[in-house]
């Protein structure tokens, strides 16, 4: 435009027509924060490469901004089903959209997407943004790169050669001087998932009563001597050991001997308990073992036509089903090992606030049994905790900061919460944190489970809220105790009225538990009380709730 001869935007002496001064934008859309956090390290980085960098929230990026940014790293995680990221959904919606932007191949983009191989959609929403982006005529600057679980070297090996790409579009003016810092000198050891504290388990009582059908654990864990802060509504990361019952089994599978050195030092059934994650199958391990078994019908069920056959197929089995059905003799062990990712910690919502118990963290953890194809199965973290682990013992773990569920910097603010099972668990937190703060605002609890007699998890603790008045409103939802279901999204819609008052007077709303059924349910239930209360039609209860969504006075975490 005209613009650009009266203002250039290059370099004094640069003679190339591409502006060595276009800032880069990194760019990113994030749930818990581990989206965020390596874009973080991104422009970090990229400001150590000598670019000029811009880091933003897809949460807030609009047409004008995507039309402006030429030069774009996107780094964006995948919930559940194939879902970006709430605060993403209206970046998402404009990408998709008639009103997207037309983009030219002056705008070069890098795309890393963070996800969960073992779900079928794995990375969808970093795949739908690349190709949305090259679609609207931007040019893909390097090839997209997904990540598992276990991201952390993958994002810093892509931040490096994504910068060093664009670092080469800016060319003179951008210098790789930056080596990869070493952390060195006197830094406080801070704890992370490679590095976690051994935490001293002090309790694990039951929830639940013992002809419950659910079991359900209250395990307090120590923070003494960790200089571990957190604060409501950040998770704890459990790096949990296998089963050696399946570690055993799947050594026996392969007929291989467990005693045998894997590593320097170590044997193969030690790194199989501690290092890998032996149950749950993913798309990679499933390739690779087509591979070593060379095996047809793997093959067949692999291919893209097979996909719902396989999906249906993969129902309730792990990774010692495919070796017992697909079997392969005289295997390696770096062989099998090469198959499989590392153990991913897994992360529970913090029932605790440091205000109330200040070296100490709660969990509220639902302890997963069931069986399968004959063979009896377990949540890997969870019977970690329930059966392996006792009082005195010690669990390795890290905080996981989650911006994302906050509550209100404003203490008069009201806040309604819904937590069916587990869910409940940060907002013992949440209600611990304003009791200690004695915040005015008023707080309103929904919970659900299975049965009052036998379910009613923390009972004790909200009566006793309910008494002194912190907890205004204790709405409950037993779905087994008659004969129809009863959840809290029907009691969210029974008491629609105030609900809406509520919101008209500035609540926040916090949703924990279940992301599969429960979020999206009770998400209908909240338009639902927003139409009719507002008497909005429901394009206009949509733009209510995404406009709660904007102020962040609408906050999940699902699981
Ligand atoms: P159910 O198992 O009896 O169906 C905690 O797990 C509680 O959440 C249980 O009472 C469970 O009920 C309930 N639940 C199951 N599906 C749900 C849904 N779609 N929405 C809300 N609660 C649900």
């Amino acid at each position: 435009g005209l613009d650009a001869y009266d203002t250039p935007t290059a370099a004094p002496g640069a003679e190339t027509a591409s502006s060595p001064g276009e800032p880069l934008t990194v760019l990113f859309g994030s749930q818990t924060g581990n989206a965020e956090g390596v874009a973080e390290q991104a422009a970090e980085r990229a400001r150590a490469w000598g670019l000029d960098v811009e880091l933003k929230d897809m949460a807030s990026f609009g047409k004008q901004d995507l039309k402006q940014a030429t030069r774009l790293m996107a780094v964006v995680s995948t919930q559940g089903d194939g879902d970006p990221p709430d605060s993403a959904l209206g970046f998402y919606e404009l990408l998709a959209g008639r009103k997207a932007p037309r983009l030219s191949d002056d705008h070069r983009f890098a795309v890393f997407g963070l996800g969960d191989a073992s779900y079928e959609y794995f990375c969808e929403s970093g795949k739908v943004l690349d190709s949305r982006l090259e679609a609207l005529g931007a040019q893909r600057l390097c090839a997209r790169v997904d990540a598992d679980v276990d991201y952390e070297e993958t994002a810093t090996q892509w931040i490096e050669s994504t910068l060093a790409a664009f670092a080469e579009l800016a060319g003179a003016s951008a210098q790789s001087d930056a080596g990869v810092v070493s952390g060195s000198g006197n830094v406080a050891v801070t704890y992370s998932r490679s590095h976690p504290f051994q935490a001293e388990v002090l309790e694990a009582q039951p929830l639940n009563t013992e002809d419950s059908d659910k079991q359900t654990l209250h395990v307090e864990l120590s923070l003494e001597e960790s200089g571990l802060e957190y604060s409501p509504g950040d998770a704890v990361g459990v790096v949990p050991q296998n089963d050696p019952v399946y570690v055993d089994e799947l050594l026996a599978a392969l007929r291989l001997d467990g005693e045998a050195p894997f590593e320097e030092g170590r044997q193969l059934r030690d790194a199989l308990l501690n290092d890998f994650e032996v149950t749950t199958l993913t798309r990679p391990f499933l390739n690779h073992w087509a591979e070593i078994s060379d095996d047809a019908e793997l093959r067949r069920l692999l291919d893209e036509e097979s996909r719902d056959e396989l999906r249906e197929w993969l129902q309730g089995r792990h990774i010692i089903d495919v070796l017992e059905h697909f079997p392969v003799e005289g295997l390696e062990a770096d062989t099998f090992i090469r198959a499989l990712r590392k153990l991913p910690p897994r992360l529970y919502s913090i029932a605790s606030s440091q205000a109330a118990s200040p070296d100490e963290v709660h969990l509220t953890v639902a302890v997963v049994r069931y069986e399968t194809h004959g063979r009896a199965r377990g949540g890997v973290a969870t019977t970690y905790l329930a059966d392996r682990v006792q009082p005195g013992d010690s669990v390795p773990i890290y905080i996981d900061h989650n911006k994302h569920f906050k509550l209100p910097d404003d203490d008069a603010a009201p806040i309604v919460m819904i937590g069916p099972g587990t869910g409940v668990a940060p907002f013992r937190a949440f209600l611990q944190e304003r009791e200690a703060r004695g915040a005015s605002g008023d707080n309103w609890l929904f919970f659900g489970d299975r049965r009052r007699r036998s379910d009613f998890l923390y009972q004790a603790e909200w009566l006793q809220w309910r008494k002194t008045g912190l907890l205004s409103r204790l709405d409950v939802a037993f779905s087994r105790d008659q004969q129809d279901k009863v959840y809290v999204q029907d009691r969210l819609r029974e008491q629609a009225a105030t609900l809406y008052d509520w919101l008209q007077a500035g609540a926040y709303v916090f949703v924990c538990g279940d992301a599969e059924r429960m979020a999206p349910d009770v998400h209908q239930a909240l338009l639902d009380v927003i139409r009719e209360q507002g008497e909005y039609d429901d394009e206009a209860a949509a733009e209510y709730l995404r406009d709660l969504q904007q102020q962040k006075r609408y906050q999940r975490d699902v699981y």
